[in-house]
């Protein structure tokens, strides 16, 4: 497993700043970014400079080290479905995509007391905006400690992914038949991983270019859904995790056996919104649970995931590593869904 130490370190607020333990905050000092202005194609995507920016109370400054894609930095970036606008109607506040990090704490905010400078940290970003950069500022709570047997690339594969990953695979038991769908992306390339470690028999629903990854991932079988319609088996899951939920509520409970799940991570805002209005009349009429789940961002998550996940589990979820500056061809990767698991950046 996935080693964790933990360490606590006091911060006295008042430290000569020669020797603050918060570290030097880098004030007026710029940092190189990938800047996104407006919603759209990879195209809207430049490099720049940008102000370094201060941790506030309860935060913490991390020199980036890699950062982890997932597809909602697909959908921030297309500004689509609309959830994706929730951080700026007509475009991003934020100017920085990318929600997952990995990397070296170098100040702290008042207030922190489980990192101090020096630190080998991973987590998500607020937002999910502002890890395509050198440094990114988050609150303490969304990071962890980077497991020592784990390199940064590998870290910041993780975050979202692993946690997503972890919550919808909570109480599977061995033997329990499991599907996913969507499982070639990245929270779904995480999910097999975890769900074989978990002993579940799992079917894993995606484009049929990716049944050969699917299969290597940790699936027993590959549905290609462009060839078969995983909907129209009956009384045949525990569990349906869907990442990419396109089916209305009353139409996916008849996959489940009798005391099954069905569990809504992503997908259009219809289908979530049916999902969670229409989900639980749904359950009580058929002794089954079909709703939305919710994924706290934490670090707290991200530590348990991990250690449920060996450094080999995490290894395999990586399609790519590339450098910083290929960060726009890896979105344009990511949009096109030319991508198997997990795209990683690598800053040096
Ligand atoms: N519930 C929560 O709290 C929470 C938290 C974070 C993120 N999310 C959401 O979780 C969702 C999944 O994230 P992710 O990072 O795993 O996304 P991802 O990496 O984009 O993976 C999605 C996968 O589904 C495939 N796919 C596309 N259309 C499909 C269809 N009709 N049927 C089956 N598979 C299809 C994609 O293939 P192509 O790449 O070829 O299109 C891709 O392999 C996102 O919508 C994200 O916003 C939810």
């Amino acid at each position: 497993m996935v080693g964790s130490g933990s360490s606590t370190v006091t911060v006295t607020s008042g430290a000569a700043a020669a020797n603050d333990p918060r570290g030097a905050l880098q004030k007026g000092i710029a940092m190189r970014a990938l800047i996104q202005d407006r919603y759209g194609s990879s195209d809207v995507l430049r490099f720049g400079d940008l102000d370094v920016p201060e941790p506030g109370d309860g935060q913490v400054l991390v020199r980036v080290r890699a950062a982890g894609l997932n597809g909602s930095d697909r959908e921030n970036l297309a500004g689509t479905p609309f959830y994706a606008r929730l951080g700026g109607l007509a475009r991003p506040r934020h100017p920085v995509p990318g929600s997952d990090v990995a990397g070296v704490v170098t100040a702290v905010g008042d207030g922190v007391t489980r990192f101090a400078p020096g630190d080998e940290v991973h987590g998500e970003l607020p937002g999910y905006r502002g890890a395509l950069a050198e440094y990114a500022v988050t609150p303490e709570r969304l990071l962890a400690r980077k497991p020592a047997d784990l390199t940064f690339a590998q870290a910041a594969a993780m975050p979202q992914a692993a946690s997503i990953a972890h919550r919808a695979t909570a109480g599977l038991r061995i033997g329990d038949r499991l599907l996913v769908n969507g499982a070639g992306g990245s929270g779904g390339t995480f999910l097999l991983a975890l769900a074989r470690r978990l002993g579940a028999s799992v079917t894993a629903a995606d484009r049929g270019d990716k049944a050969e990854h699917l299969l290597r991932s940790g699936a027993d079988e590959a549905i290609d859904i462009g060839a078969r319609d995983w909907a129209d088996d009956r009384d045949r899951y525990d569990r349906i995790v869907d990442l990419v939920g396109q089916r209305p509520p009353r139409r996916v409970h008849r996959s489940l056996r009798p005391g099954g799940q069905y569990l809504l991570v992503g997908g259009c805002t219809r289908v979530l919104l049916a999902t969670a209005l229409l989900g639980p009349a749904i359950g009580r009429a058929t002794g089954k649970v079909v709703r939305v789940l919710a994924v706290p961002q934490s670090g707290a998550l991200l530590e348990e995931a991990a250690a449920m996940l060996a450094p080999a589990d995490v290894e395999r979820t990586i399609d790519r590593v590339l450098p910083f500056e290929e960060a726009p061809a890896a979105l344009a990767l990511l949009a096109a869904g030319e991508t198997r698991g997990k795209l990683v950046l690598d800053l040096p």
